[in-house]
């Protein structure tokens, strides 16, 4: 129910809300009613400076007129149409435009409603591949400890932050873990990708030796850890890993649900790194967060794979009752524009040096134990209060909205990650009120 404007709920006992502090939550709600390009405004009316994108998605800012026109338009033309042996034009039309920019090779996609989803939908046809393949013996999947492919079965499985994954039971058989690659004593306050590390994608070899590589499906890393806290690739390190599964067969699947679309300054973390995966998990920022989407990108040689058998035939028995939902497709093809027009996939390219600088200025801040920085991702590290890990870092969230700033925390790390569209003088800003807020807690 809610209050005579319309803005302010008054029983908040009915919604469990998502990866929340419930009860803190609803003791003291900090609620959301409007947003324009770099704000939010709250219900008490105050500003807040978007810090993260909303939750890493909201790439181009926030109510841009073309992609809320598109949606009306599409709202009052074609609402739904059938996902599965239907199609309406503007599904096609949006493939074909996230073709277009994605890296070379990639000339196939399959949308899904989430990251989530994405990562299921990516597992799935590795393992459907190299059925089709004969290679049905290749079921094993490897992820990377502290890596966060969204909450579904496979996506943590395959994921490795403890807490996702504890309560679920036994999760997926046949799954394997690489080390993580946060060494923060030999690359704090590195400026971009740290130096050390590369030979961690070494122990993919390890892995094959104890499995044998006619048992392994696929490797799912994110090239950039944005969930963890901002875990940066060492130089090499995601190259190495290519090299090692093409010796053996394995399908390398980036998770680009945060890196994709701009976040690093290119349109993909696949551009900034030089290193193509056969599959590529997106979401997010390919909506601009504004209706829920994901979009797989798989490499010509696997798509093909599928499509022998009798031509009446389903090929891939996937997809969902949303797959390619009309609505979320003209948003898409408007996010696509508003990103092209603005020059926003390659913004976080001009702006990083400044934004690198920016950040780092922090490194006397209190309690920071490290800095990291690429296309425009910060991440500051701070020192856990003893025997209380998160909570330093809660409270630097707190402070930071009620001071009129939006950040993320995973751990007792600060997560930043702004619409692509900030400015100088609004990244000054940011790190101002960061310093600010590292002062002013315990
Ligand atoms: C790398 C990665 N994969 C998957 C997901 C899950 O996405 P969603 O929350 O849309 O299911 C996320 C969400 O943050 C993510 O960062």
């Amino acid at each position: 129910m809610l209050d005579r404007l319309g803005t302010k709920p008054n029983d908040l006992r009915a919604f469990w809300m998502p990866f929340t502090a419930n009860r803190h939550f609803k003791q003291a709600p900090r609620m959301l009613v409007s947003a324009k390009d770099m704000h939010y405004t709250t219900d008490d009316g105050r500003k807040v400076l978007d810090g993260t994108s909303g939750l890493w998605c909201v790439n181009a800012g926030h109510c841009r007129p073309k992609i809320t026109e598109a949606i009306r338009r599409q709202a009052g033309e074609l609402d739904y149409a059938p996902a599965f042996q239907m199609g309406h034009p503007i599904v096609f039309e949006f493939a074909n435009r996230l073709v277009d920019i994605a890296p070379e090779g990639m000339d196939h996609v399959f949308f899904t409603n989430s990251g989530s989803e994405s990562v299921e939908t990516a597992l799935k046809i590795a393992l459907a591949y190299h059925r089709v393949k004969g290679e049905g013996s290749r079921t094993r999947l490897i992820g990377r400890e502290r890596g966060y492919h969204g909450v579904n079965f496979g996506g943590i499985s395959v994921g490795g932050i403890v807490a996702n994954r504890k309560m679920f039971g036994t999760l997926l058989g046949g799954v394997d873990h690489l080390p993580h690659t946060h060494l923060i004593e030999k690359n704090a306050f590195s400026r971009g990708v740290p130096e050390h590390g590369a030979e961690l994608a070494d122990e993919l070899e390890r892995l094959v030796a104890l499995h044998d590589a006619s048992t392994i499906a696929a490797v799912i890393v994110e090239p950039v850890a944005g969930s963890a806290g901002v875990l940066l690739p060492p130089k090499g390190y995601l190259k190495r890993l290519r090299e090692i599964c093409d010796k053996y067969g394995i399908l390398l699947i980036f998770d680009e649900v945060i890196t994709g679309f701009g976040r690093l300054g290119t349109p993909f973390a696949s551009d900034y790194f030089g290193v193509v995966p056969d599959i590529m998990t997106t979401a997010k920022g390919v909506t601009n967060g504004v209706i829920p989407m994901g979009a797989v990108f798989v490499k010509k040689e696997i798509h093909d794979a599928f499509m022998t058998g009798p031509e009446h035939m389903i090929e891939f028995f996937h997809g969902y009752t949303y797959s390619g939902n009309p609505i979320a497709c003209a948003a898409g093809l408007a996010t696509l524009e508003t990103y092209k027009e603005e020059g926003l996939l390659t913004r976080g390219e001009e702006i990083g040096q400044y934004w690198e600088d920016a950040l780092h200025s922090l490194n006397d801040a209190p309690h920071v134990i490290d800095i990291r920085n690429i296309g425009l991702v910060g991440a500051i590290e701070l020192e856990p209060i003893p025997g209380q890990p998160t909570k330093r870092a809660f409270s630097a969230f707190l402070n930071a909205f009620e001071s009129g700033y939006m950040i993320r925390t995973t751990g007792d790390i600060i997560a930043l990650s702004p619409p692509l569209i900030i400015s100088k003088a609004q990244i000054d800003e940011l790190v101002d009120h960061v310093r600010k807020t590292l002062k002013a807690i315990d």
